[in-house]
């Protein structure tokens, strides 16, 4: 008799499929049935990339695509420093390494925090993805739950220390959020500083969406000098230039050992792509220039979302204050299963809205059930034909 195959690990075994892809696959044999999908499920900017970007893509004509530093080419590791000086956070290249996008950048600083079973604090609903890393690195999320009745903001003092344990290196911060469009005040992430220090925490500081700040301005974790060897703040090139394929993120910390400790991972995974490196530095050297007309377009999109939603009754939500994400409330029990509905069955004039259901962005059983993320990726037109939609499947949904 033939043998079985080994098993896989239980760590790749146990770990999420990306629920935000989990009704793409039922989306795609919708359109093939003839039916128009709008997309509201995904944070993929449906704008151009400036021309600059290829541009400088085009002009880097090295004689040999070679391995680049592991820390990053010095040009651009010199106009990631320009960036963040521009947008009032003093780091210098060597307070920074590029990784492979803001996600390669996450991992590593889990990595060089926690060994495996440590504990890191999260505010659910989170990215999704953090779930993945945190399965990656052998880390416990431990979630404090945030209410949708709040617009997300934080709980009391003692409800967030009480997840803290002896197992506990940090906290994970995502400011504005994805998912859920808020933005912590400065008073909030005062909290949260005084806690870190308190507990003697790291903070993971996710600041990927630090533009797309609506209402107040974005308190970078940089902020506050009294926390700067615990802080790490998890940045990325792709949604504030419009270039998610483009790989390129950074780690940066006024903390040496753990710099060092990001460094010993960068080296093991040699570079990260030259070109796109390069590619960059006219954008982080001159940023508003770049990021100035799409903050402008999200902002328009998130003011025609809150207008729509408005007119559909019986549904939870608070203005987005950041990023291009609301979660709302829906009136089914299930929101899984009316998104599954609204993409597999629902149609108006052949046309229908993928959703993301709000479950995988907790870590708490049970938790987000009733609530769908919203991303604004569409143009006006689009937008409001799919609320228009959305309100009339839940109009005729009997779940
Ligand atoms: C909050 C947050 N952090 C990190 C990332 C990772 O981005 P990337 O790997 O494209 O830089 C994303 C992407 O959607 C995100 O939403």
């Amino acid at each position: 008799m033939a043998k079985k195959a080994p098993l896989i690990s239980q760590r790749a075994d146990t770990m999420q499929a990306s629920p935000l892809r989990k009704l793409a696959a039922t989306a795609e044999v919708r359109k093939k049935k003839g039916v128009h999908v709008y997309h509201l499920n995904i944070g993929q900017p449906d704008l151009p990339t400036h021309p600059d970007f290829f541009k400088a893509a085009r002009a880097y004509k090295p004689k040999t695509i070679a391995y680049a530093p592991s820390t990053g080419l010095e040009a651009p590791r010199e106009a990631w420093s320009t960036y963040y000086k521009k947008s009032g956070i003093n780091f210098n290249a060597e307070d920074i390494i590029i990784t492979s996008g803001g996600s390669e950048g996450i991992i590593f600083a889990l990595e060089a925090v926690c060994d495996v079973g440590d504990e890191v604090l999260v505010f659910e609903p989170f990215y999704t993805n953090y779930n993945s890393f945190a399965s990656l690195t052998g880390v416990k999320l431990k979630p404090v739950t945030l209410d949708i009745k709040d617009g997300f903001h934080l709980p009391s003092d003692k409800e967030i220390k009480s997840k803290i344990t002896k197992r506990t290196k940090a906290i994970l911060v995502c400011n504005p959020s994805n998912p859920t469009g808020t933005i912590f005040t400065k008073q909030e992430m005062k909290r949260l500083v005084s806690i870190a220090k308190q507990k003697n925490l790291f903070v993971l500081s996710d600041e990927v969406y630090r533009e797309f700040a609506f209402e107040h301005k974005h308190t970078s974790i940089m902020d506050f000098p009294e926390i700067r060897q615990q802080a790490i703040v998890l940045d990325s090139a792709s949604k504030r230039f419009n270039v998610c394929g483009a790989r390129v993120g950074v780690v940066a910390s006024k903390n040496k050992e753990v710099m060092a400790a990001v460094f010993k991972m960068a080296m093991a995974r040699l570079s990260v792509a030259s070109i796109d490196q390069e590619a960059l530095v006219p954008m982080l050297k001159d940023p508003k220039k770049y990021t100035k007309d799409m903050v402008k377009e999200f902002k328009k999109r998130r003011e025609i979302v809150y207008n729509g939603l408005k007119k559909i009754p019986g549904i939870t939500f608070s203005k987005p204050e950041g990023a291009f994400y609301i979660i709302i409330g829906l009136p089914v029990k299930d929101a899984d299963h009316f998104a599954t509905w609204m993409i597999k069955t629902f149609h108006d004039k052949k046309e229908t809205v993928l959703l993301a259901p709000a479950e995988g962005f907790y870590a708490t059983k049970g938790k987000g059930k009733q609530e769908v993320r919203l991303a604004f990726m569409l143009k006006e037109k689009d937008l409001k034909r799919s609320l228009e939609l959305l309100a009339m499947a839940l109009e005729k949904y009997k779940g």
